[in-house]
């Protein structure tokens, strides 16, 4: 779908014409389960986007429809419901929510959404709902708001409305990502740096198809495991906030005294900060090779320590080794299914993408999706690469394909 079959499906839907807003999907290239403990994540956000067209109405009603589902939502911005409904509608009403409780006034509004990132497959499908949608209702509405403010908003809403307790990450680079960089994110300050990711790599997305959801209890049970961590580390480091408060030395003098399931979870975290720290420096350094090496120990450690891969992404994995121009590659988001990312030379991304998907196929029986990602823009009013962004500023190029 390009921008007029959007905008002409919207004036078949509301009879009026519309504005559109796009937000992408992300990657993250290393930094898993760092971010609701206070930590580093190393995101790029790909050219997959989600766009809303809206168009504002005379009450103070939201009428929401997908391209993709049939159901036809309506709300009265006065009562909205206060929590999900188990629809596809539930991100964007929790952005209403999180706005108006914000204290930021929504005015009515017809919204028709277009989604283009895979769903369930950990590329963020849901931060990118919510941030179009935030961008759409804020353009109706009298108050401005920074884009740097909209990814906490949009992170209210999953957290408190739908019920997932996740990060920041997404939201965030889903907002501020750049064409050609990954952004280094402290997630306690929420500054950032956007650190080049040299053309001559692509970032190649292999899509297990196995289906991951985050309202499920793994997620929210890894981030009680952590807050169980800082509780009991509490007793002999007061003071300390979050799992980012700790060095390995101080989480190893106290192994002891922890379960080990907790040492595990924690131990995972303190080192994948330090791998992120590490990555960002081998990227700037050009040394694709060491980045690639860190890739790889994340994937242990999510596999071993904090246990959120599975059989297909450990499949998945392994599939990339020995093929030429691939550097390093380890599961993205937040496990149970989902992607891995893989860093490729750009020469070489056909003969990977083949043969990863041969291996895979012959191994689980599943057809895997691939895609060749580069880093892209983060959201803006327009659709994507046909909108708000210059031709010297587009998205990065982005093939998908099945791989038979
Ligand atoms: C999901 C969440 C993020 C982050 C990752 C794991 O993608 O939305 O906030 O926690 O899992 O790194």
């Amino acid at each position: 779908m390009n921008v007029s079959d959007l905008a002409e499906a919207f004036e078949k839907n509301f009879h009026a014409a519309s504005q559109i807003f796009s937000a992408p999907g992300r990657v993250n290239l290393i930094g898993e389960h760092t971010d609701y403990n206070d930590g580093f994540v190393l995101p790029s956000a790909i050219g997959f986007y989600t766009h809303a067209a809206v168009s504002p109405r005379s009450d103070r009603k939201l009428a929401l429809r997908s391209t993709e589902f049939a159901d036809v939502f309506e709300f009265d911005l006065n009562h909205l419901p206060v929590r999900r409904l188990d629809s596809w509608c539930d991100y964007m009403v929790g952005v209403a929510w999180a706005l108006e409780q914000a204290g930021c006034r929504c005015s009515g509004a017809n919204l028709l959404v277009h989604g283009e990132v895979p769903i369930g497959a950990g590329l963020s499908s849901s931060a990118a709902i919510e941030v179009a949608t935030a961008l759409a209702l804020l353009s109706l509405s009298q108050e401005k708001i920074p884009l740097r403010e909209v990814p906490r908003l949009c992170q209210k809403a999953e957290n408190e409305f739908v019920g997932a307790r996740v990060g920041i990450m997404d939201q965030f680079v889903s907002c501020l990502g750049k064409e050609g960089h990954a952004l280094l994110l402290d997630c306690r300050s929420l500054d950032f740096e956007l650190v080049p990711i040299p053309a001559e790599v692509k970032l190649v997305v292999c899509n297990t198809m196995v289906k991951h959801e985050l309202s499920g209890g793994e997620y929210n049970q890894r981030r009680e495991q952590c807050e169980q961590g800082v509780r009991m580390l509490s007793a002999f480091y007061p003071g300390i906030k979050a799992l980012r408060d700790i060095s390995l030395d101080q989480l190893t003098a106290h192994a002891a005294a922890l379960p080990l399931v907790i040492y595990n979870r924690c131990r995972h975290v303190v080192e994948e900060n330090q791998r992120v720290k590490e990555a960002a420096r081998s990227f700037c350094a050009g040394d694709l090779s060491a980045v690639g090496m860190l890739m790889r120990d994340s994937h242990r450690s999510l596999r071993d320590l904090y246990e959120v891969s599975c059989r297909e992404l450990d499949v998945m994995v392994a599939a990339a080794e020995g093929l030429p121009g691939f550097y390093g590659g380890r599961m993205t988001g937040g496990g149970f299914g989902g992607c891995t990312v893989n860093l490729v030379a750009a020469s070489h991304t056909e003969t990977f993408r083949r043969e990863v998907a041969l291996r895979y196929e012959r191994e689980t029986s599943i057809s895997p999706e691939i895609y060749v990602c580069s880093p892209a823009n983060g959201a803006g009013a327009g659709f994507g690469s046909e909108g708000r962004y210059a031709a010297s500023d587009t998205p990065g190029e982005i093939t998908r394909s099945k791989s038979n």
